[in-house]
């Protein structure tokens, strides 16, 4: 986390976080449009989104406390990842990553999710990191799991897919359990 704020990205590992762009509102459309992924991202009809799925986009963009374009550091589009507000008394942040199906299984999702709690934590002073999480995902609920996100609870049967009903699971992770992590990982 060491490149300057002011170049408007920042980088992990293998990847480049930069700054979201208008010409990125069309491609994440398209992403969020992949049958592959629509299921994983939202829990309402799974219909092809248009000029109403661009708005969304873009209030999405505008609300967020962080937002960013994952590529490779060769410059390949990757994905998007966020962090939405809550209550700001309660220092409380939304997590959220999507990636390019091509870009999956490479460890990606795992390298951005950690780079983002480090950062929700050390840099932007929150309490806790929340998300939530589809129980069919079971892709993104080990990855949380392995980053140090606990369930937290599950509406259960709350969300129709594909035929069957489905909990919609809440997990977080909390500073001091970041912290102790920490302290573990050194
Ligand atoms: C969920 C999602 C973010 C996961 O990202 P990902 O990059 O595919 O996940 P990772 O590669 O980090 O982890 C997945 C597996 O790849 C393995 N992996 C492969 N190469 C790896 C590498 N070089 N380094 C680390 N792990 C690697 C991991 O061990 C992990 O295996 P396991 O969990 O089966 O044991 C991504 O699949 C995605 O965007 N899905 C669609 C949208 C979505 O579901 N978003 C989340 C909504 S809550």
């Amino acid at each position: 986390m060491s490149n300057s704020k002011l170049e408007g990205r920042f980088t992990t590992e293998r990847l480049v976080l930069r700054a979201f762009q208008e010409s990125d509102t069309e491609r994440y459309l398209e992403l969020s449009n992949d049958v592959r992924v629509q299921p994983f991202i939202t829990n309402e009809y799974i219909v092809p989104m248009g000029k109403k799925g661009l708005e969304k986009i873009r209030n999405i963009v505008n609300e967020a406390l962080f937002v960013a374009i994952i590529e490779t550091k060769t410059g390949e589009w990757v994905g998007l990842t966020v962090l939405l507000p809550t209550t700001p008394k309660n220092r409380d942040v939304m997590f959220g990553i999507v990636l390019s199906p091509d870009h999956w299984n490479k460890g990606y999702g795992t390298e951005v999710t950690r780079w983002m709690v480090d950062y929700a934590f050390q840099w932007l002073a929150m309490h806790r990191v929340s998300l939530g999480v589809y129980e069919l995902n079971e892709r993104a609920i080990d990855l949380y799991k392995r980053v140090g996100f606990v369930e937290e609870g599950r509406k259960r049967k709350s969300n129709w897919v594909d035929g069957r009903w489905t909990d919609i699971i809440s997990m977080g992770i909390l500073e001091d359990e970041w912290r102790t992590q920490k302290v573990g990982d050194t």
